[in-house]
């Protein structure tokens, strides 16, 4: 029998007028993976979110979701479903409790169980203090934070996170991954939307890389940085300042980039390289303060792919 897949999607399309925003997206996550969708602004993944969570209808392809088809049985797969939107609100005008009394009533959790489960996703997300508080006097984090209990209430078999943590500080930020490591520890599949390069190779067991609509690349973090080729680097470091157009005189010399006191350069035979570096600060009476050979960075992959794409 074939195993069933958290997602499973097809042919995925959405166009908004001219525009096509999702453009024939293909991919699968499995049951229990953490999935980052990773891309830059405008690459289609609030739209693909959308549709996974059954907001919007795509104009072609199929969506599974944990084996139910969402056009279809759309109610079956939102029962599966806890998803935190890129742009939502709790209400306003009511507490934090509330809130999740309501949420907790529309999915059917019975009132005993709401209660006990409210508690302790409020304590979990430090708000527990604060749950008889109206939400319009709530931070932004956590507004957050509330959405994220609201989307736990159910105790969904898989999250849909829309850039969870974008704008938040640093601590909050943390909580809010630690609470999702350790759902996704427990078994539960995360999808997760992200422009974060670092966030999704720290978080991801997978990623797919989309961008203006169409699915550039899916693996691991670690294998799509191997996959790459001529993304090899050298960051050296002169006694004197030295100009990028003069580095990349140098024969192997790909690309090559300014940070901060150091330049990084691209190329696709690390040793062959070093040898022209050494040549070449020896030519202009130079010195050698630091280099390090680097493998690619995911950063530097998915740069290499978006433009490629
Ligand atoms: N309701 C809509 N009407 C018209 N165009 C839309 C609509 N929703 C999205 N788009 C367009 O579709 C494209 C993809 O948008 P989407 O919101 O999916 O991107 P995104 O990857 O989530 O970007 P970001 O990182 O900025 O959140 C964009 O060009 C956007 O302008
Ligand atoms: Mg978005």
């Amino acid at each position: 029998m074939k195993k069933e897949k958290a997602v499973e999607v097809s042919s995925l399309t959405k166009c908004f007028g001219e525009l096509v925003a999702v453009d024939h997206v293909k991919f699968e996550v499995e049951k229990g993976e953490f999935f980052g969708f990773l891309g830059p602004n405008g690459a289609g993944k609030t739209t693909t979110i959308r549709i996974l969570t059954g907001v919007i209808k795509p104009d072609e392809g199929n969506v599974q979701v944990l084996g139910y088809d969402v056009l279809e049985n759309s109610i079956e797969a939102k029962q599966l479903m806890g998803v935190v939107p890129e742009m939502a609100n709790a209400y306003l005008d009511l507490s934090a409790w509330n809130n999740l009394m309501l949420v907790g009533a529309l999915y059917g959790v019975p009132k005993e169980l709401r209660k006990e489960r409210a508690s302790k996703l409020l304590k979990e997300f430090k708000l527990y203090e604060r749950r008889n508080c109206l939400v319009k006097g709530f931070s932004k984090g956590m507004k957050q934070k509330l959405l994220l209990c609201m989307a736990l209430i159910n105790e969904p078999e898989i999250l849909f996170l829309d850039e969870p943590t974008s704008g938040l500080d640093v601590e909050s930020r943390r909580l809010i991954i630690e609470v999702i490591q350790k759902l996704n520890k427990e078994g539960k599949t995360v999808f997760l939307t992200t422009h974060n390069i670092e966030e999704a190779n720290q978080l991801c067991d997978r990623v797919a890389i989309i961008n203006r609509g169409r699915i550039a690349a899916v693996d691991r973090p670690e294998k799509l940085r191997l996959k790459s080729s001529g993304l090899q680097s050298i960051e050296v470091s002169f006694d004197r300042k030295v100009d990028v157009e003069e580095v990349l005189e140098i024969e192997g010399v790909n690309k090559a980039r300014k940070m901060g006191d150091k330049i990084k350069i691209y190329i696709d035979d690390p040793d062959a390289a070093i040898n022209e570096l050494v040549d070449f600060a020896r030519s202009k009476k130079l010195k050698i303060v630091s280099l390090n050979t680097l493998a690619p960075s995911l950063e530097d992959v998915f740069l290499k792919l978006i433009k490629e794409n």
